[in-house]
């Protein structure tokens, strides 16, 4: 935290801080995966590329480089011993004055836990079930969907609590112009035939790194891939669909609003690309190597998770 390693519960923040009142700050969601032994961090790079380029739209500076922040996340896995992981870098404004016009300092913490299900297994292995959701997305002349920032996630937050409620595992949120924009905290992809399409930041997007990561890989395994406009109709008449994230990775749909979709779920597609996902996160696909920065974890001495 701002530099230091600090313990969990001693990890806090004034009631004051701008952040906790407006929203104003981004974050990142990344994973690091268990190979030989090492964590290996999923594209790091383009997480913090991301990282920063949020933080520049919001009028901050992380005053720290891409060096620092690459070698803290790699102390903050070391110190806890982490290989399977979640990672959270935030960088907030900080506590000095509650205007809305004021620049206080940028803050800037790591966080990080041992890999949780983000999904349930009933999901992952059948295929959620997707409702469309009654909020819209924001436009992006409202907030930039391609900031990955805090307060824009109350529009997540209330499509998840209301599919939740409806019963449906995940939401899907359309655009102002009634189109499909992404769903709470995943992009989508429509596979027809051997042809995958998603859409892009003009539907009004978070531009994923899973996404992009799934155009690279499923161009290496020979299928087509088309970025543009997709809509409800589109998702309904597909052969499959599938949401894809940090957290979820990827994410077959098995129905929206009740009707099926496909033939089944994962189709044969969704289950070609993940496998082809899982080879690249566990480095046993030479090709994708560069996506992962390793970080020795196992087996390190270190003091312990509190001290400097
Ligand atoms: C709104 C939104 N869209 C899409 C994604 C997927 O992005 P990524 O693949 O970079 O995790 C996320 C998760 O970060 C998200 O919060």
């Amino acid at each position: 935290m701002n530099g230091e390693f600090t313990p969990w519960a001693e990890s806090t923040v004034p009631l004051s801080t701008h952040a906790l009142h407006y929203g104003t700050g981004v974050f990142e969601g990344i994973r690091s995966y268990a190979v030989d032994g090492e964590a290996a961090i999923f594209r790091l790079d383009a997480h913090l590329a991301r990282f920063y380029r949020s933080a520049e739209v919001y009028g901050m500076r992380i005053p720290f480089s891409p060096e620092q922040l690459t070698e803290a996340i790699g102390g903050v896995l070391r110190r806890n011993r982490l290989t399977d992981s979640y990672i959270r870098p935030i960088a907030y404004m900080g506590a000095e004055t509650l205007g809305i016009r004021a620049q206080c300092s940028t803050e800037t913490a790591i966080l990080a836990w041992p890999q949780m299900a983000h999904v349930s297994e009933q999901s992952r292995m059948r295929g959620a079930r997707l409702t469309v959701s009654p909020y819209r997305k924001f436009d992006a002349r409202m907030m930039p969907t391609t900031a990955k920032a805090c307060g824009q996630y109350l529009n997540s937050r209330l499509a998840t609590m209301d599919a939740s409620r409806r019963g449906y595992d995940e939401a899907l949120l359309l655009n102002i112009d009634g189109n499909v924009a992404e769903a709470a905290v995943t992009n989508v992809f429509v596979v027809n035939g051997r042809t995958l399409r998603t859409n892009d930041e003009k539907s009004s997007i978070l531009m994923g790194i899973t996404r992009d990561s799934i155009l690279q890989l499923a161009a290496g395994e020979g299928f087509g891939t088309e970025v543009g406009i997709l809509t409800v109709d589109d998702l309904k008449k597909a052969d499959e669909v599938f949401l894809c994230g940090t957290a979820c990775e990827i994410l077959p749909v098995a129905e929206l609003d009740g009707a099926r979709i496909g033939k089944s779920a994962p189709g044969p597609v969704t289950a070609q690309i993940r496998g082809a996902f899982d080879r690249a996160k566990t480095g046993a696909a030479p090709e994708w190597n560069h996506w992962l920065h390793r970080v020795p974890a196992a087996g390190i001495q270190v003091g312990a998770a509190s001290s400097k």
